[in-house]
């Protein structure tokens, strides 16, 4: 026992925006960290919780090992710090890098996560009800993974017929693979296939485009924008994207009969 009081460290989801869209357990744990640490972006999207008492560590693009070892290291010091990301910290946030972190010290602090909305709950919920049958969530960015990976993953999931809800589709720096994700999904999804275009969700420059895998302009698509590829059981209801579970084109019995029987 070394006599020093714990702290403890908690991976706080933000939410995709505004205040609105924050969880009351989210809310106070960023009011009541002695120590809050964030990317600069996100430490500002709960500025209207900071108090001057609190300490802020405003971390750079890039610089996420380093926030995680500085929100453990004050944690292990004792203090309350709160790690805050956007959405869902869970979702490709800070949470998983972090307990890893924490699972290699020696003599780590306790660390919670506090679940946050992520951007496809929240930009579903603008479109309408895209993922009530089964979707699947994947990120475009090759940034931690090769591209091939990336492609693998996507082709197992598209060929299903499920929704898509992809995050990092694009960004100034990575622009070939939307172009080659889009000319895949043509191929396995065809052309007519309903995709959203959902800018800013829950924030003030929010914006939604309705285009079809064969009309979409990749240009318009940034690294604010989460792309919603609908399922096979997708539908439009008046203004809405919707997916009916009970709209899901049947088996087609024949070839696995005559798998069986080779
Ligand atoms: C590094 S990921 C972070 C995801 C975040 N942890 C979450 O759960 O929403 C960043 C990507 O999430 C998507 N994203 C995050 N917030 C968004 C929002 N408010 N509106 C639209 N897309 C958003 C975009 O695709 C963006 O490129």
């Amino acid at each position: 026992v070394s006599g020093v009081s714990r702290g403890v460290l908690l991976i706080v989801g933000l939410g995709p925006g505004g205040p609105d869209h924050r969880t009351a357990a989210a809310v106070r744990a960023v009011m009541e960290a002695e120590v809050v640490v964030g990317y600069g972006p996100y430490v500002d999207q709960c500025a209207d919780l900071l108090d001057p008492a609190q300490e802020v560590v405003r971390g750079a693009m890039g610089e996420e090992g380093a926030r995680a070892d500085e929100a453990l290291d004050r944690a292990a010091a004792g203090a309350v710090v709160a790690l805050v990301s956007s959405g869902d910290a869970g979702v490709y946030g800070m949470a998983a890098r972090t307990l890893a972190r924490a699972a290699s010290l020696a003599d780590p602090p306790r660390v919670d996560v506090v679940p946050g909305v992520t951007a496809a709950l929240a930009a579903g919920a603008l479109l309408g009800a895209p993922f009530a049958d089964d979707f699947a969530v994947l990120s475009l960015s090759d940034l931690h993974l090769e591209w091939p990976v990336v492609e693998r993953r996507l082709l197992g999931v598209a060929s299903s017929g499920i929704a898509l809800a992809l995050y990092n589709p694009r960004s100034k720096a990575r622009t070939w693979q939307l172009d080659r994700v889009l000319a895949l999904l043509v191929q396995v999804r065809g052309a007519a296939t309903a995709v959203a275009l959902v800018h800013d969700a829950g924030r003030e420059a929010e914006a939604i485009e309705r285009a079809t895998l064969g009309t979409i302009d990749p240009e318009r698509v940034t690294m604010r924008t989460l792309l919603v590829v609908a399922g096979e059981s997708g539908r439009d209801v008046g203004p809405w994207l919707v997916a009916l579970r009970e709209a899901a084109p049947p088996v087609d019995p024949a070839p696995l009969r005559a798998e069986a029987s080779t």
